[in-house]
């Protein structure tokens, strides 16, 4: 990629095309202080007020910059490495992330111990990749006192308040309103799959476990999903073409969001799974479509319960399991009350909240 000059006109020369900059795109970007505002990076004009026939008289590179003076007065150095990484149209530090698939046979995975300054440290910007790449995370030593999760939580982002408060503690209860709240098992499911949006991360901190069973179990959405395309594309296609209506009800509220089971991008890429059979009512489609659809959802159904796709463990007193549930499914095996206690608190925080404190952390250790 490389930026070239043409009697007053900027080109960008991506190697196999080369094109004209607009000018107007190049005078939006121009910095120095009556321009930008050094600390916030925010513009201190509105492009909206100027010429948009603007017109180059003059432009050079000299040592990395692109030295332009525009006609209605303004001069301007612009950097070139900033404009080139504008024009690769990549987000630089989470796209590049590769997303590992995985299956029951993961093993290894690295564990990250909560500290002092664990939110600012370099183990931090490590652990974040890491939960892009598997999309879930396992931090040890959390301090399991009452409510910490929030202040965890907070210390990334922001807590996702939700109708279930800014937390929720999972233990059973008497006439609970979600089956988390019993010591039933938990088959793989994506939480709170009726809400516009659906909240991107959900945080669980193990405050007490005396209990043999109630085992955390993990499902990789993605590996899962990618798998059944190349096995059973017409499965596959239906799955991620009807949206079904998730909904959720309780005495205070009515929640309601229609989606696919598998959620592509623009791209035709996976975006999200959502899947919660207690949960999802699938439209009235003509007799055969609906036959085929069944037919897939069981199929789906049948990969994300197996064995072979799922990781089992036990979460350990001030243990704090982060997930992509966007990603990846959760569930917990039963468990006998009459053991003894059994407390986890949970959160949610959105993408911004991880996509920030990365894009941060890059920059603080120049990485
Ligand atoms: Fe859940």
């Amino acid at each position: 990629m490389k930026i070239e000059l043409s009697k007053n006109k900027v080109l960008f020369n991506n190697g196999s095309t080369i094109q004209e900059i607009h000018p107007f795109w190049l005078r939006e970007r121009v910095e120095g202080e009556e321009f930008l505002d050094n600390t916030t990076q925010q513009r201190l004009f509105d492009p909206s007020s100027i010429n948009t026939e603007i017109i180059i008289k003059e432009v050079n590179i000299r040592e990395g910059f692109l030295e332009i003076n525009f006609n209605d007065g303004v001069n301007s150095k612009l950097k070139i490495d900033k404009i080139a990484t504008e024009f690769s149209k990549k987000d630089t530090v989470i796209k590049s992330i590769k997303k590992i698939k995985w299956n029951s046979t993961l093993s290894n995975v690295k564990n990250y111990t909560y500290s002092e300054n664990f939110f600012e440290s370099k183990e931090m910007y490590d652990l974040l990749v890491s939960f892009y790449e598997y999309g879930f995370v396992i931090i040890k030593n959390v301090p399991n006192e009452n409510n910490f999760i929030v202040n965890f939580a907070n210390s990334i982002g922001s807590v996702r308040r939700t109708n279930f408060g800014e937390h929720f503690n999972v233990r059973s209860k008497p006439n609970p309103n979600d089956l988390a709240y019993t010591t039933l098992s938990l088959s793989p499911h994506t939480d709170n799959p009726y809400r516009n949006p659906v909240p991107c991360i959900q945080l669980l901190h193990c405050i007490e476990n005396e209990v043999k069973g109630g085992l955390s179990t993990l499902v990789d959405g993605y590996t899962v999903t990618e798998n059944l395309k190349k096995k059973d594309q017409d499965a596959y296609n239906i799955l991620s073409e009807v949206k079904v209506k998730f909904k959720f009800i309780d005495k205070d509220v009515i929640l309601e969001d229609w989606s696919e089971l598998i959620h592509l991008d623009e791209n035709k890429e996976f975006k999200q799974v959502r899947f919660s059979p207690r949960l999802d009512y699938v439209p009235i489609l003509e007799k055969n479509k609906l036959g085929l659809y069944y037919k897939s959802r069981k199929k789906l159904s049948d990969l994300y319960n197996s064995k072979e796709n799922r990781i089992e463990f036990r979460l350990e007193p001030k243990d704090l399991i982060m997930m992509d549930n966007y990603r990846v499914l959760h569930g917990r095996t039963k468990y006998d009350p009459n053991e003894g206690r059994r407390f986890l608190q949970g959160c949610y925080i959105d993408f911004d909240s991880t996509e920030g404190k990365l894009r941060h952390l890059k920059r603080k250790f120049r990485l």
